[in-house]
């Protein structure tokens, strides 16, 4: 059988992993800046990550939400400590589209209204709901078109305001990432963010932080939109939640009910997937890594803006992006087969840096002579 051709691939063959580096299987090792499409959020093949699926395996893998499963729980309580959201609920999927599928739908349960409101160059996801709400027509199906959706500008107040002030009584949502990933690292304005707070609560709508990408303490909070100060009242979780094993979920704010039938799953929350969330919550603790994103983040940063080729170097923590100019347009290319870096791309020219969060300052640095010496062998010599 072929295997559906869905992805222009790499030519490499990853064997093994560890932290920040991985290698192919003729032995060559490579620095990871890429983090599997920011999924890797503590670290390859963590130890205690390891160990702690290793013994639940040997306990018991899955059994279905009809019975009491204790690992929710403690994954629940665990996950309100560190994110600091205690009074949150917790509900458990397997992804991020199914995440903000169960939150776009869950608002409008509660609410009972329709219409959402996404912003362009969103990333959502490519299930129904999510795929609506992604501004990127080339990946909606027909069957996934609706009305129910409005794209407005990001970052525009004066869009958002006119745009509830005409629908006034039919906006069930908002949905936006703290931090637009796909989009290309473009970062949502605090103000803006503070100002759907105040509409939503003015016109019974719900907040939909997106935080797939952004949120698990990548920025250097542990949800990106905790930057502006303000709390939405559904997070969709998923990528860093489990450090490459499947695991989403949604946080939902004290005042929407649950109700039987509202939402369900059959892996959702299984006991191997909780035992691999909590072990990430539990090294992202122990091991300080939302206070590394910040300091270490912020230092290659600060390094990456030294480089005059690099263009709109921007982003928060560990979640980087700058613009590559045309005579680099070959620069991520060179960057993997000659210098054995991985990094993450945002059409047409941005270079993604989405690395694990427990990445070291020596690290950078080993990024940091990478990529000079791959600018100056794109460079034309006088
Ligand atoms: C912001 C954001 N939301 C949702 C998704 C969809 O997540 P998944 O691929 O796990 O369905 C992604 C994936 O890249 C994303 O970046």
């Amino acid at each position: 059988m072929k295997l559906f051709d869905v992805y222009p691939l790499n030519n490499i063959t990853i064997t093994k992993a560890l932290g920040s580096h991985v290698w192919d299987e003729n032995g060559t090792k490579y620095l990871d800046m890429y983090g599997g499409h920011a999924v890797i959020s503590i670290g390859h093949t963590h130890p205690h990550w390891v160990k702690s699926i290793e013994e639940q395996l040997e306990k018991i893998a899955f059994y279905s939400n009809s019975v009491i499963i204790p690992l929710q729980k403690q994954l629940a309580d665990k996950l309100g400590k560190v994110s600091d959201k205690e009074d949150y609920q917790l509900f458990l999927c397997n992804s991020g589209a199914e995440a903000n599928e169960n939150a776009l739908k869950l608002a409008s349960f509660h609410n009972g209204k329709k219409k959402v409101i996404a912003f362009s160059k969103s990333f959502h996801g490519r299930t129904s709901l999510a795929v609506a709400v992604t501004d990127n027509p080339s990946i909606v199906a027909p069957i996934n078109e609706t009305e129910n959706v409005i794209f407005l500008p990001f970052n525009d107040e004066i869009a958002l305001k006119a745009c509830f002030e005409k629908h006034a009584t039919d906006i069930s949502s908002v949905i936006i990432e703290g931090i637009q990933g796909v989009g290309g690292i473009i970062e949502a304005n605090d103000s803006f963010l503070q100002l759907i707070r105040c509409l939503c609560n003015q016109y019974n709508a719900v907040f939909i932080a997106d935080s797939v990408q952004c949120g698990y303490g990548r920025s250097g909070l542990f949800f990106a939109h905790d930057h502006a100060g303000v709390n939405a009242d559904i997070y969709s979780m998923a990528k860093g939640m489990g450090n490459g094993f499947p695991i989403g979920g949604i946080l939902i704010a004290p005042y929407i009910k649950p109700k039987y039938g509202l939402l369900g799953t059959t892996f959702g929350g299984n006991q191997l997937a909780c035992a691999a969330a909590l072990a990430v919550l539990e090294v992202i603790e122990q091991d300080n890594l939302i206070a590394n994103a910040a300091s270490v983040g912020n230092y290659l940063q600060e390094e990456l803006k030294k480089i005059t080729a690099l263009q709109n170097v921007r982003g928060k923590g560990l979640m980087i992006g700058f613009d590559v100019p045309e005579p680099l347009k070959d620069l991520k290319k060179t960057l993997l087969t000659d210098f054995k870096v991985f990094t993450g791309e945002a059409k047409p020219n941005v270079i993604r840096l989405l690395p694990s969060l427990a990445l070291t300052k020596a690290q950078v640095d080993e990024f940091l002579t990478a990529i000079k010496a791959a600018i100056e062998n794109l460079t034309p010599q006088p």
